[in-house]
């Protein structure tokens, strides 16, 4: 027992647990949003931290890490508010559910385990099902029709943006030409026969990775989000955002950079004509990364970065 919650029983350990609650830094009276509850663990921490009195607004695009959640979160009743969504409408939530402003915003990318753990939901590579992939089984386009309908030069280069995959050209001219694929194990296996089983991750790890980035528009939401979340923040409000891959931390600390400069204008302006002001103070000059151990006790912690700001008073 932790307080007077039961420690979650929960399948997705939750990563840099210790590490985004410090940062975040949850109190009683203050109101928190995590924009990608996922099955709630970071969301329970931040609960049983900010005991008896503080708020929580979680949401998720996948209506089944929703239901996770609720049933997780339940004992903090009244405190906890639940809504599907993309967070690309984080701050219109946020204004209707009275979070407005809020005191900490977090947001942990990418998949669960509970996501990649069910084969009918087509995340992973090492379990057989549907090419999916949609968080949200709202979207119209699922893996599926990217990989069976995509012109073999569109293909290749979104595995080469998304994937940052070097055989990307060589991966969709196979893909092309073993259509039509409609499984997990079927995409998974022609990738591995274009890009051989020598290196250190799964051969078809960066292929999946597009796919999922391209169905999901991920790095379309979160470019979306970042600025949303400055705005909801009150000042001395704190952004903690956990990335997997380098296109979201790369765009995760390049919004930060900008944001903590007063002028934005071009190195040859001779003087400042954007008028820009700086709206958050970088927490973390360098990102945050899982320990060693936890590395070992949670393989999906190893590429997470950590990254936090807080907002300016007075923007
Ligand atoms: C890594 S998991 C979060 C796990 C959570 N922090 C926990 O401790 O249980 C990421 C979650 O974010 C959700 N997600 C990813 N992108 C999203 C977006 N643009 N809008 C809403 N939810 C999103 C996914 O559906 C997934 O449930």
């Amino acid at each position: 027992m932790a307080g007077n919650h039961p420690v979650p029983n929960y399948t997705h350990k939750p990563v840099l647990y210790q590490k985004v609650l410090a940062e975040l830094r949850p109190a009683p009276g203050k109101r928190f949003i995590d924009g990608t509850i996922g099955g709630g663990g970071h969301a329970w921490g931040i609960l049983e931290a900010s005991s008896p009195s503080g708020q929580l607004l979680g949401m998720d695009a996948d209506p089944e890490a929703l239901l996770v959640a609720r049933e997780r979160l339940e004992a903090f009743g009244p405190r906890v508010t639940l809504v599907q969504s993309n967070f690309v409408r984080l701050e219109e939530i946020a204004r209707q559910s009275g979070f407005y402003p809020a005191h900490g915003v977090l947001l942990d990318l990418g998949v669960s385990s509970l996501q990649l753990s069910v084969a009918a939901r087509g995340f992973s590579f090492l379990r057989d099902g549907p090419l999916d992939m949609r968080m949200d089984p709202g979207l119209e386009r699922t893996a599926a029709d990217l990989v069976n309908d995509l012109p073999v030069e569109e293909l290749a280069d979104l595995v080469w943006r998304y994937g940052e995959e070097r055989h990307a050209r060589r991966i969709a001219r196979a893909v092309v030409a073993a259509r039509p694929l409609s499984t997990t194990g079927e995409l998974a296996r022609v990738v591995a026969r274009v890009v051989g089983h020598g290196g250190r991750i799964h051969p078809a790890t960066r292929t999946f990775q597009a796919l999922r980035i391209a169905v999901n528009d991920e790095l379309g939401a979160l470019e979306a989000v970042l600025p949303q979340a400055v705005r909801v923040l009150a000042p001395g409000g704190r952004l903690v955002v956990i990335a997997f891959h380098s296109l979201e931390d790369r765009l995760v600390k390049n919004f930060f950079r900008q944001e903590s400069r007063d002028c934005i204008c071009p190195p040859e302006m001779p003087i400042c004509s954007c008028g820009h002001k700086a709206s958050l103070e970088v927490v973390t000059r360098r990102p945050l990364v899982p320990s060693a151990v936890e590395k070992e006790h949670n393989p999906r912690s190893r590429s997470a970065k950590l990254r936090v700001a807080e907002k300016l008073a007075a923007t």
